[in-house]
């Protein structure tokens, strides 16, 4: 039986390394790759070091996890005659580098020892000073890579300055892993759209909703804990307005480590919605997502309330999904989690818009041809043309499975 998945709270470092094992369990897709990869591996002993120690980063990057927005996360480990001397991750945007905090707890005895670290390390001033100068100062002769820089403004850059300054320098370790755990970050920067997440909770014969549009709960206390620990790694959340109108739902974060509350997003063509309902409501920022053509009204019926009104195209009733992750994207929203209902997973797998799944299947039936099911909208004509998922894990959540993968393109 695989545990349910820690992702969202802080995880001790067994956890943290336990986690990190079953994220990077290669997917079907990888599964040639990584074997290559373990061939090579056992060919030399020192790759097979490296992925150990590259392993113990992952571990220590993921504590960052819903952390670090907007950077990624990062994790690094100093070892010295084949000892781990200090370790450190990203904490929290603007805050030290992973390998700067490794540094400085080694001390003195960083000198002569090889960094090992997720992410090329940076090399302009930021937030921080370079980490290149702060390698090069310790005296670390050594730094292996897993993954280089995705902007294209600065990759391999950091790598270059420390080769020149004569470190050794190695790339390419658990490079795969290094850029699932990064997945959204590395998607938001090469293409400046946020990362989509579509969670959905139904019952064994696919409702989300009894026939009264009743919805709470079809899922049990374990997996509505496990979306609260999901939602704190996100940066907006999203709903259909028929959601709003049947659940009124805060979209809050109520547990996990929160050091952002993530945006909460309607889809609402006309501003049908109550300016009453919770999501206008509660902490933090709430979108309304509407046709630019009703805005002067909406504007009007939300006048009085702490909503940004977000003008997009629309068409037959629904807001351009494409517009709407443009703008997201440039505000630098990074990652966005669906939450339906029916009618806007139907719109996001239409429109070819949504990256990975998070389904949850309650061991119940619910019934009824009019209950509302997870998947609405026209449908398809020939199966061919289904939405193919690539599954890479699943998980018990008490009684109920979650189903995780990712959409083929
Ligand atoms: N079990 C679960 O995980 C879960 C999760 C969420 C919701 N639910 C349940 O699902 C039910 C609501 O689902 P639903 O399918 O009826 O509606 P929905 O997906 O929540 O909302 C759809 C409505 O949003 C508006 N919209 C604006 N732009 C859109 C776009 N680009 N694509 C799609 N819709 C857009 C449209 O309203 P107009 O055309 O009227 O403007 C559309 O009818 C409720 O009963 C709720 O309790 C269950």
């Amino acid at each position: 039986m695989i545990k349910p998945s820690l992702r969202g709270s802080i995880p001790s470092k067994a956890e943290a390394i336990s986690e990190i094992a079953s994220l990077t369990r290669p997917p079907q897709f990888l599964a040639g790759k990584f074997a290559r990869n373990d061939v090579k591996a056992q060919r030399s002993g020192m790759t097979v070091t490296h992925q150990v120690w590259m392993r113990c980063s992952l571990a220590c990057a993921e504590q960052g996890r819903g952390l670090t927005h907007p950077n990624p996360m990062v994790g690094a480990c100093l070892v010295k005659n084949g000892k781990l001397i200090a370790e450190g991750f990203h904490r929290f945007f603007g805050g030290p580098h992973a390998e700067v905090e490794a540094i400085r707890k080694a001390g003195k005895r960083a000198r002569g020892a090889t960094l090992y670290v997720t992410l090329e390390p940076c090399s302009t001033y930021g937030k921080t000073p370079p980490c290149t100068e702060a390698i090069k100062t310790a005296g670390i002769k050594r730094v292996v890579v897993a993954a280089v820089d995705p902007n294209p403004k600065h990759q391999g850059r950091g790598l270059g300055i420390l080769k020149r300054c004569g470190i050794r320098v190695e790339t390419g370790i658990l490079r795969r892993e290094a850029e699932l755990q990064n997945e959204a970050f590395l998607k938001w920067v090469k293409t400046k759209l946020p990362f989509v997440t579509l969670k959905m909770a139904q019952s064994l014969d696919g409702k989300i909703a009894s026939r009264t549009g009743k919805s709470r709960w079809v899922s049990n206390v374990q997996s509505r804990n496990w979306v609260h620990r999901l939602r704190a790694q996100q940066d907006a959340i999203l709903v259909g307005k028929n959601t709003l109108l049947k659940d009124n739902p805060r979209l809050t974060v109520r547990n996990g480590k929160l050091t952002k509350t993530p945006w909460r997003i309607v889809l609402d063509e006309r501003g049908e919605s109550s300016p009453s309902a919770h999501i206008f409501h509660a902490s933090g920022v709430s979108v309304l997502a509407c046709s630019r053509k009703f805005l002067s009204r909406v504007s009007k019926k939300f006048s009085r309330s702490k909503v940004t009104l977000m003008a997009l195209d629309s068409s037959k009733g629904e807001v351009d999904l494409n517009q709407l992750l443009r703008a997201l994207g440039a505000l630098g929203i990074v990652s966005l989690l669906v939450e339906g209902g029916g009618e806007v997973a139907w719109s996001f797998f239409n429109a070819g818009l949504v990256d990975k799944i998070e389904w949850i299947l309650a061991p119940k039936i619910i019934g009824g041809r009019t209950a509302k099911t997870s998947v609405e909208g026209v449908g398809i004509n020939a199966l061919d043309e289904a939405s193919k998922i690539r599954p890479t894990r699943l998980t018990l959540l008490g009684d109920h499975l979650l189903l995780e993968g990712y959409v083929r393109s």
